[in-house]
C-alpha cells in the first residue's frame, strides 16, 4: 500500500493508501469514530467503522488521547462536506505512541501567553500551521525572485565587529577578550559583495535589543537583503515594488487553502497592483496634516503616522527622502538638498507599517568619513568598509525586507511573534 501525504490525496481517489500522521481530534457516534489526522501537509476526517475492527481494536481507539501518533490505511473517498474534498476509510491502524492525557492544547480559546510558553506543541495546530507555510512560501520565492533576476546569495557574518542601524539595539558580547556584536543587518559586507559580483543579496537572523514592546518588533527577525552596484534610488524602488508585488502574488496562487484557513480577506491582497505609490516624506507631512495630525519635519514616521498615510491607499506606499539625521549614517545625502536622504521605506497596507528599508549608499569617501563622525562610530572600525570608497567606488543601493512583518500583513495577523516559528522579545526567550 503506497505511503502518502495529505496534501496529494486529491490524486488518490478511490486508492488505498497509507497514512502516517498524529490524532487531532477524533468524536463518536457508537458504531463509528472520526479521527481527524493530520501529517504536516494537512489535515483529514479519517472514518473507522465498528463492524471492520474486533472489540479491542475498536476500544483502543476510542481510549486514544489526541496527539498520539498512529499509521492508519484505508480507502480514500470523496467526500463534499471535507475542506480538503476527501476522507478516509480506514480498514487498518496502527498505534506507533500514545500520547498522555494532559495535552495542553485544547480545542478552546487559549490566552496568548499560555500558547506562546506551549510554542513548540501550539505549531501544530491548523492556523500556526497555515502561517508556516506561507513563511516558507514567501522565502522560497523571494530565493526565486533574486536568482531569476542575476543576484547572487552571498552570506554574511551574524558576528561583527561594527553597528550598521546605530548603537542603541546592539547586542554586545565578549569575543575572546574584545568586544563584538550579533549583527543587526549583512548590509555593509553586502555592499563589498556588490562591488565584487555587481548584484548580490543576503537572507538570515539579525538582532535588535529592542526595549520596544509592540507588535511589530522581535530581537531576533529574518531579513532579506538585496545590494547592486549602479543601482540609484529610483532602481531601489523598482526592485522593492516588483519583489513585494512577486511575493504576493506567489501567495495567491500557492497558498489558497492556507490563507482560507486563517480566513484573510484576500481580496485585500487582490487589489495590489504595480507601480506601487511613490510620496516624498514631505508631501506625507502635508497629507497628514490635510487628515488632521501636525508632524514636525525631521523626525522619523512612528507607528501611528504610518498607520494613518498607509490607509489612504490600497497598494503598499513607497516613502522616499526622510530627513538624513532621522535615518541611518551610510545613505546618500540627497544632491538637491543635503538635509534629506536618498532612501526609502515601504509600508504595508491596511496598517502593518514598515516592511522595506533601504537607501542608496554613500559612495564618496569624504561624505563617509564626516557621516561617521556625526554619528559618532569609530573610523578603525569600519576601515575595511571606508576601503570601498578606495577602490573602485561606485554608486550602489539596496534594502531590507523584514520578513515577519511581511508574512505578518499578508497572513493578516495582529503580532509578529506568531510569524517567526520561536518567538524571541525583550520577554521571552522560552521556548
Ligand atoms: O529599516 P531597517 O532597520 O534597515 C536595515 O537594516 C538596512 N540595513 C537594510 C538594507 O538596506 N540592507 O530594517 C529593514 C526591515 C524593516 O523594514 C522591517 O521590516 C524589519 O527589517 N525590521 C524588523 N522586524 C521585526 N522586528 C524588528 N525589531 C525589526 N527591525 C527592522
Ligand atoms: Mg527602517
Amino acid at each position: 500500500m503506497e505511503y502518502i501525504m495529505i496534501e496529494d490525496i486529491r490524486k488518490h481517489e478511490d486508492q488505498e493508501v497509507e497514512l502516517r500522521g498524529w490524532l487531532y481530534n477524533k468524536r463518536s457516534t457508537g458504531k463509528l469514530q472520526f479521527l481527524i489526522i493530520r501529517d504536516g501537509t494537512g489535515f483529514i476526517q479519517s472514518v473507522i467503522f465498528k463492524g471492520n475492527f474486533s472489540e479491542e481494536q475498536f476500544d483502543e481507539i476510542d481510549k486514544l488521547n489526541i496527539e498520539s501518533s498512529i499509521i492508519i490505511r484505508g480507502k480514500v473517498k470523496e467526500d463534499k462536506r471535507s475542506p480538503i474534498g476527501f476522507e478516509i476509510d480506514v480498514q487498518d491502524f496502527e498505534i506507533v505512541s500514545k500520547a498522555d492525557d494532559d495535552y495542553p492544547i485544547q480545542l478552546k480559546e487559549h490566552g496568548a501567553d499560555f500558547l506562546l510558553n506551549h510554542r513548540h506543541l501550539w505549531l501544530r495546530t491548523p492556523k500556526q500551521h497555515a502561517i508556516m507555510r506561507i513563511r516558507d512560501e514567501i522565502i522560497l520565492a523571494s530565493r526565486n525572485f533574486f536568482d531569476t533576476r542575476g543576484f547572487t546569495l552571498i552570506d554574511t557574518p551574524l558576528l561583527s565587529g561594527n553597528a550598521c542601524e546605530g548603537t542603541s539595539t546592539l547586542f554586545e558580547l565578549d569575543y575572546f577578550g574584545q568586544k563584538a556584536y550579533l549583527s543587526q543587518s549583512g548590509q555593509l559586507y553586502n555592499e563589498a559583495a556588490a562591488l565584487a559580483f555587481g548584484k548580490v543579496y543576503c537572507f538570515g537572523p539579525t538582532f535588535r535589543a529592542e526595549k520596544s514592546k509592540t507588535r511589530r518588533h522581535l530581537t531576533e527577525f529574518w531579513m532579506i537583503e538585496p545590494e547592486a552596484a549602479w543601482y540609484h534610488l529610483d532602481d531601489v524602488m523598482k526592485l522593492s515594488e516588483d519583489y513585494v508585488y512577486h511575493l504576493v502574488q506567489s501567495v495567491l496562487k500557492n497558498r489558497q487553502v492556507e490563507l482560507k484557513i486563517l480566513e484573510r480577506d484576500i481580496s485585500k491582497l487582490e487589489k495590489i497592483q504595480l507601480p506601487f505609490p511613490r510620496l516624498e516624506y514631505s508631501e506625507v507631512l502635508e497629507k497628514l496634516k490635510e487628515i488632521g495630525i501636525d508632524f514636525e519635519w525631521g523626525k522619523d514616521l512612528g507607528a501611528e503616522e504610518e498607520t494613518k498615510i498607509s490607509e489612504l491607499f490600497d497598494s503598499p506606499l513607497l516613502i522616499h527622502r526622510y530627513p538624513a539625521k532621522a535615518k541611518a549614517f551610510y545613505m546618500e545625502p540627497d544632491p538637491e538638498d543635503s538635509n534629506k536622504a536618498l532612501c526609502v521605506d515601504m509600508l504595508a497596507p491596511e496598517g502593518y507599517g514598515e516592511i522595506v528599508g533601504g537607501s542608496e549608499r554613500v559612495y564618496k569617501i569624504d561624505v563617509l568619513k564626516r557621516r561617521l563622525k556625526e554619528f559618532d562610530l569609530p573610523e578603525e572600525a569600519f576601515q575595511w568598509y571606508i576601503d570601498l570608497r578606495r577602490f573602485g567606488s561606485v554608486p550602489h543601493g539596496g534594502f531590507g525586507l523584514g520578513i515577519e512583518r511581511t508574512v505578518a500583513w499578508i497572513c493578516g495577523l495582529k503580532h509578529v511573534r506568531e510569524a517567526i516559528p520561536f518567538p524571541r522579545t525583550i520577554s521571552r526567550l522560552y521556548p
